[in-house]
């Protein structure tokens, strides 16, 4: 897996918040709404990398990319540029401001992509949308 969440402090802040509660110890934490999206967005991601290799179909390809833009378009929802940059150590206003634009932009033309059915093109653009979209929030290991 490339994706490498690139907030380790605030997962260190939120372990330690967890330490001072005092519930039951086996209650595990909630992920928050922002994790939660980002959970369907890989889920999506990874459908349509499956179709790629051979399993699943186009119909579900497709169903994967049209949810990819529904989560899309909630990401200037889930953050907003001042409070991100407040909660996100190493994301200023405007980043966050572009990064969920292009994520959105990404979704488009990969749903766009995934409805023409051809492998290479649909690839491309989910490489693409790893990398300038995912990416624009994420950094791997080669950058
Ligand atoms: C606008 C910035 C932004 C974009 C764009 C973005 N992410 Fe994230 N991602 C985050 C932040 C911030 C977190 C940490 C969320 C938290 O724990 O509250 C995160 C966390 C995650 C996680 C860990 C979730 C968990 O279980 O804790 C995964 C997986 C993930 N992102 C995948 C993706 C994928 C796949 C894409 C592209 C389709 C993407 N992200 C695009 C900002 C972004």
């Amino acid at each position: 897996m490339r994706l490498r969440v690139t907030f380790p402090i605030l997962a260190t802040l939120l372990v330690l918040a967890n330490c001072g509660e005092t519930g039951s110890p086996s209650q595990a934490p909630q992920p928050t709404p922002q994790a939660q999206a980002m959970r369907h967005m890989l889920a999506d991601v990874d459908q349509i990398r499956a179709f790629l290799y051979g399993s699943g179909n186009q119909a579900g390809a497709a169903s994967a990319a049209s949810d990819l833009v529904a989560w899309a378009r909630q990401m200037p929802t889930l953050f907003p540029p001042e409070l991100a940059s407040r909660q996100y150590v190493d994301m200023s206003p405007e980043r966050a401001k572009a990064a969920t634009a292009a994520i959105n932009r990404e979704a488009g033309l990969l749903l766009a992509a995934v409805q023409t059915g051809d492998h290479a093109a649909i690839g491309d653009r989910l490489a693409e949308t790893e990398r300038n979209g995912c990416g624009a929030c994420h950094l791997n290991s080669t950058q």
